[in-house]
């Protein structure tokens, strides 16, 4: 276990299967609707790449880059687009893929975004929920994992940026965060 983690809360194994039946979900539901499939950078760019791999219907994907942490573990309230689609949504099936959903502000944000810009429909799915720490009212249409009120890094998940890279779910030492 890489040496700033304190506990796994979800290993590769776990993860992979989840993404696995979310994906399937997704292939009957989106069937027929050649949906444009959004990842939400950064935090989501390793469960677009693994979800996308287990949905079987033609689809299109896109990037688009937000951020309302910066180098804190807690959001700041205010969204920025830090890089911007590249295609059109108007017209189109458009499915936002976040790694997690805390506050919900940065979803809201994004949803507002696309629906004014005519998307057909705007789903969402996210590996993590935390609706306890919910500020807008916001469901997401598919959740992997609902997951208490604990800051947890890896599978894209960043704290100040690192961490990104594990293949699992962990919490940190605690005393990571007051270095
Ligand atoms: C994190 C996470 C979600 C968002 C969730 O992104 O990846 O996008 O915060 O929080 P919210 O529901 O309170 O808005 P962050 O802003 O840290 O950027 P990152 O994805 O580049 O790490
Ligand atoms: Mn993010
Ligand atoms: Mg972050």
């Amino acid at each position: 276990m890489f040496r700033d983690i304190q506990e796994v809360f979800y290993s590769e194994e776990q993860i992979q299967a989840k993404v696995q039946e979310l994906g399937q979900q997704i292939s009957k539901d989106f069937e027929g609707r050649n949906p444009l499939v959004i990842c939400v950078l950064k935090g989501a760019f390793i469960f677009m790449a693994d979800l996308v791999k287990q949905v079987s219907i033609p689809l299109e994907i896109d990037f688009m880059a937000v951020s309302s942490y910066g180098q804190s573990t807690k959001s700041s309230g205010v969204v920025k687009i830090i890089k911007d689609l590249d295609v059109s949504v108007e017209g189109r099936h458009v499915m936002i893929v976040e790694d997690i959903i805390d506050s919900g502000l940065t979803l809201s944000y994004l949803i507002d975004v696309l629906e004014r810009r005519n998307a057909q429909s705007v789903s969402v799915v996210t590996l993590f929920n935390k609706p306890a720490r919910r500020t807008v009212d916001l469901q997401p249409d598919y959740a992997g994992f609902e997951i208490p009120d604990a800051f947890i890094v890896g599978y894209g998940l960043d704290y100040a940026e690192k961490y990104r890279n594990l293949p699992y779910i962990g919490v940190l030492k605690p005393e990571i965060y007051s270095t």
